[in-house]
C-alpha cells in the first residue's frame, strides 16, 4: 500500500509532553546518574514560531585576510552512527572527537530513554555501554530528535526491528521534513510507522516482533535511508540489502564492520553498488576516533578563498572520498587547496587542508557528484558568487527537503546579496561575480544551520556586510563557529 493512504493524523505531542524531557548522564564509577544541562529552549518547545525562539541577528563585516591554524568540530554523520553502533554492542564503546552539536546530544538522549546510558569523561571521550543487538529498551519518553533528519532516520530504523514502540518528534524544521522514505522499507520488514499527514513527524514507530529481510533498491541517493536499513538490518535474520544507483556516504558500511559485522559492498556495472548485511552478528564496543567534519571544513576552507588574502589550515579534516565532493569541485574551480599528511584513522581517510585565496572560475558541478557534496550546495554557491564566469550545479531537488528548501534559501540570499541566480528544473547557476559580490543583504534561515554559515561566509570579502536573521541553528552541527571564524579573522557580531 502507498504510503500516502496508510498515514494517520495525530496531535497527542504537546508542547507540555516535551518538558518532561531531560538527558541524563551516568559517572562509569559511580554509576549515579545525573542531569545535564537543558538543550536549548526552541527545540524542546514543539509549539514555537521562530518569532517565539531565540533569535539573534548576526552580521558578517568584510575583512583583508584570513589566516591560522584550525581544527573544525568531529563529523557530524560518524558522531551520530557511533553513538548507534555502539548502543547495539557488546561493551564500552569510547568515542573520541564526538561532535557536541544539539543533533548529536539529541541522539545520545534518544538512546538513552531506551536504557542506553552514555557518559563524557575528564578528557572528551564519550563512553557509551552497548546493550548488543536488539537490547534498545521501550522508551520511557518522546524522542525529540531536535533539528536532526539523520538522527530521527537512522534511530527509526534501528527501531524498526525491536519489539518496542517509541513516539518520535522534532523541532518545525524536522517536522517538514518527508519521513515516508524511512517507513517504506521499515514496514517491509515488518515495522509500522504511524506518521502525521504527508508522512512526517510526530511519528509512532511499532518496531517488528519478527523482521524479516529485505533488498531494498533505494528510491531517492540517500546515506540516511541505506544506514536506517542497514541498523534495521541489524536485529534481522538473514541477509538485508540494499541497493544504491549513486554511491552515497559510507560511514555506517565501514563502523559496522569496524565493528564485526559480515557486511558485503558489490561495485555495480552501472556505477552504483549492492550492500548485503548478515543480521545478528555480535557487534563488539570499539574505540572510534571520529576525524573533523568535512562539511563543517568547508565554511573556514570557502572563507579563505573568497578572502583578499589568505594562509588557512584546517587539520584534521575526514577526506572520505564519498563526502569530499566540494573539495573536487573547488579544485577544478582553480581554488588554491593542498592536502597534506593523508592518513587514515579508525577507518576514515583524513588530511590536513592549507588554502590560499583567490582564483576561482565557474564549472558545472555533474548531477552524479551530488551525493558527495550534499550538504555543501550553500558554501559552494558562495563560492561561485565570488568566481569569474557562471557555476552550473546539476541534479540538486533533494536541496529542497533539507533542513530548509535550500534551493530557494540560496537563491533568495544571494539575490538579495547583489548576484543573479537562476533555478532550471533542479539545476541551479549562479552567475560569479569574478571577485568582490555586492553584499548587503540579510538572508533567511529557516531554521538551517548551512544556509546561517553560509551566508556569514558570503560578507567575508563582500563590498556590504552580509547578515543573517538567526544564528540559533548554528549550534546543531558546529558549536564555537562564530568565536573559531573570529580566531582566523572574520567579523562577525
Ligand atoms: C547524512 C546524509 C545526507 C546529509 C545529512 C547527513 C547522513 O542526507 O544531507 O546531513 O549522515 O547519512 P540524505 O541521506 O537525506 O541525503
Amino acid at each position: 500500500m502507498p504510503r500516502s493512504e496508510n498515514t494517520v493524523k495525530t496531535n497527542f505531542f504537546s508542547s507540555h509532553a516535551m518538558a518532561f524531557i531531560r538527558q541524563y548522564v551516568t559517572d562509569p564509577l559511580t554509576g549515579r546518574k545525573t542531569e545535564t544541562a537543558p538543550l536549548s529552549e526552541h527545540n524542546i518547545n514543539m509549539g514555537a514560531t521562530p518569532a517565539q525562539i531565540d533569535m539573534t541577528v548576526l552580521t558578517s563585516s568584510p575583512v583583508a585576510r584570513i589566516s591560522g591554524d584550525i581544527r573544525v568540530p568531529g563529523d557530524k554523520s560518524i558522531s551520530h552512527r557511533s553513538l548507534m553502533i555502539g548502543a547495539v554492542a557488546v561493551g564500552e564503546t569510547v568515542i573520541e572527537g564526538l561532535l557536541e552539536g544539539e543533533d548529536v546530544l539529541r541522539t545520545a538522549e534518544a538512546l538513552s530513554a531506551m536504557g542506553i546510558e552514555s557518559s563524557r569523561d575528564s578528557g572528551g571521550a564519550w563512553h557509551v555501554y552497548g546493550a548488543g543487538v536488539g537490547g534498545l529498551a521501550p522508551p520511557e519518553t518522546i524522542l525529540d530528535l531536535g533539528n536532526a533528519g539523520t538522527g530521527a532516520r537512522l534511530l527509526m530504523g534501528l527501531i524498526a526491528t525491536h519489539d518496542i514502540t517509541a513516539q518520535l518528534t522534532g523541532d518545525a524544521s524536522l517536522r517538514r521534513r518527508p519521513m515516508g522514505r524511512i517507513a517504506t522499507p521499515v514496514e517491509q520488514m515488518g515495522a509500522q510507522v504511524i506518521a502525521t499527514e504527508g508522512d512526517r513527524m510526530p511519528l509512532t514507530i511499532i518496531g517488528a516482533k519478527e523482521p524479516v529481510p529485505i533488498e531494498y533498491i533505494l528510491p531517492v541517493p540517500s546515506a540516511q535511508v541505506k544506514s536506517a536499513v542497514l541498523l534495521a538490518g541489524l536485529n534481522t535474520p538473514g541477509i538485508t540489502r540494499v541497493i544504491e544507483d549513486r554511491p552515497s556516504r559510507d560511514h555506517t558500511e565501514l563502523m559496522l564492520r569496524n565493528f564485526g559485522a559480515d557486511i558485503r559492498v558489490e561495485e555495480l556495472p552501472n556505477g552504483g553498488r549492492r550492500i548485503s548485511l548478515v543480521g545478528q552478528p555480535e557487534l563488539t564496543a570499539q574505540t572510534v576516533i571520529v576525524p573533523g567534519d568535512p562539511s563543517s571544513a568547508a565554511f573556514p576552507a570557502v572563507a579563505a578563498l573568497i578572502a583578499p588574502e589568505a594562509d588557512l589550515t584546517i587539520q584534521n579534516v575526514g577526506m572520505n572520498p564519498l563526502r569530499a565532493g566540494l573539495f573536487t569541485t573547488l579544485a577544478e574551480m582553480g581554488g588554491n587547496i593542498e592536502f597534506e599528511n593523508a592518513r587514515t584513522e579508525a577507518g576514515e581517510p583524513v588530511a590536513d587542508l592549507k588554502i590560499g585565496a583567490g582564483g576561482l572560475k565557474g564549472v558545472t558541478v555533474p548531477a552524479d557528484r551530488a551525493p558527495a557534496m550534499i550538504d555543501e550546495y550553500p558554501i559552494l554557491a558562495v563560492a561561485a558568487a565570488y568566481a569569474e564566469g557562471a557555476t552550473r550545479m546539476e541534479g540538486l531537488s533533494e536541496l529542497r527537503v533539507k533542513e530548509s528548501d535550500r534551493l530557494a534559501a540560496i537563491s533568495e540570499g544571494l539575490t538579495g546579496c547583489g548576484v543573479t541566480v537562476t533555478i532550471e528544473g533542479d539545476d541551479l547557476i549562479v552567475e560569479g561575480k569574478g571577485g568582490k559580490i555586492p553584499g548587503g543583504g540579510t538572508a533567511k534561515t529557516d531554521m538551517d544551520h548551512r544556509i546561517a554559515m553560509a551566508f556569514l561566509v558570503a560578507g567575508i570579502g563582500a563590498e556590504k556586510p552580509v547578515s543573517i536573521d538567526d544564528d540559533s541553528a548554528i549550534g546543531t552541527s558546529f558549536p564555537g563557529f562564530a568565536p573559531l571564524m573570529a580566531e582566523i579573522g572574520a567579523e562577525i557580531s
